[in-house]
């Protein structure tokens, strides 16, 4: 079966030799229009279960977040996003790719059709929720991108990982991929602006817009190590407690809301 029958809109079209009969036409238009039904249904099913593999990253990611909380009073994670890939976006990468819109190919060629974004405090945070993450036994790794030891050439800076995770359905299990983007407040900061910047302007030619915009991903990536190093300096002032400090220090944890 080539890509062309097979996409969602179903075969190639009706040829004129085809047209024998006005009942064969008809069984046929039949025939094509279940076939459309049944593709679309097929990938609303898709979406579906990559809604599913957000639920369990997120839950992962929260769970990593209220363990850490409990041990060292301070959230690592300040917020997570996520979103399944539009139908619309979907369609024109696999165009890009010259691939044919199918479920077969989804499944193949999007690694981020399901897509979580992890804001981080610090950026040893993002280090460790990634390892923390990648050390669950039911987590596989399939790809990482570390952009914050080398940052793209425009100042993006961010850690990208492809996992899959499994997902339990009524009577399936399904191994879902999955595409995590680990970043600081700072990192998220500029990203989101010089998206909005890109997109009401192609800015790929200019070069002084390019080059204000990795110089500002400079100084933010230094205010971001700044920032770390004030709070180790702070951890490392705390006088060694004392038993009682111990004991108030974990009876104050009763309170902590962990939902
Ligand atoms: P895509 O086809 O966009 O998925 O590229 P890729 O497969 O090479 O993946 P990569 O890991 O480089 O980037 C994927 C995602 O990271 C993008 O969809 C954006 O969300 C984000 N990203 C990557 N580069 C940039 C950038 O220069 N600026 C911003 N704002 N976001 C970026
Ligand atoms: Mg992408």
């Amino acid at each position: 079966m080539n890509n062309q029958d097979n996409n969602f809109f179903g075969s190639g079209g009706i040829r004129p030799q085809q047209l024998m009969s006005l009942e064969g036409m008809a069984s046929r238009i039949h025939e094509h229009s279940k076939r459309v039904i049944g593709n679309m249904i097929e990938y609303k099913e898709l979406m579906m279960m990559y809604a599913c593999a957000i639920k369990e990253i997120r839950t992962k990611f929260e769970i990593l977040d209220t363990d850490f909380k409990v041990r060292y009073s301070r959230n690592p994670i300040s917020n997570i996003k996520s979103r399944v890939k539009s139908t619309a976006s979907i369609a024109k990468k696999l165009k890009r790719m010259g691939s044919a819109i199918t479920v077969e190919n989804i499944i193949e060629n999007i690694n981020d059709a399901a897509g979580v974004r992890v804001i981080c405090s610090y950026v040893d945070d993002i280090y460790l929720l990634a390892d923390a993450l990648l050390k669950q036994e039911d987590v596989r790794l399939v790809e990482k991108k570390d952009y914050i030891a080398s940052p793209k050439e425009n100042g993006y800076r961010s850690l990208h990982l492809i996992v899959t995770v499994p997902v339990f359905f009524m009577d399936e299990r399904r191994e879902m991929r999955v595409e995590v983007q680990i970043r600081t407040i700072a990192m998220d900061f500029w990203a989101s602006l010089e998206h909005q910047l890109k997109y009401k302007q192609a800015i790929d030619d200019e070069g002084e817009i390019v080059s204000q915009l990795r110089e500002c991903a400079e100084i933010i990536a230094k205010t971001d190590c700044r920032m770390m190093a004030i709070r180790e300096e702070i951890e490392k002032m705390k006088d060694t407690p004392t038993e009682d400090d111990v004991m108030l220090e974990k009876l104050s944890k009763f309170d902590i809301n962990i939902t």
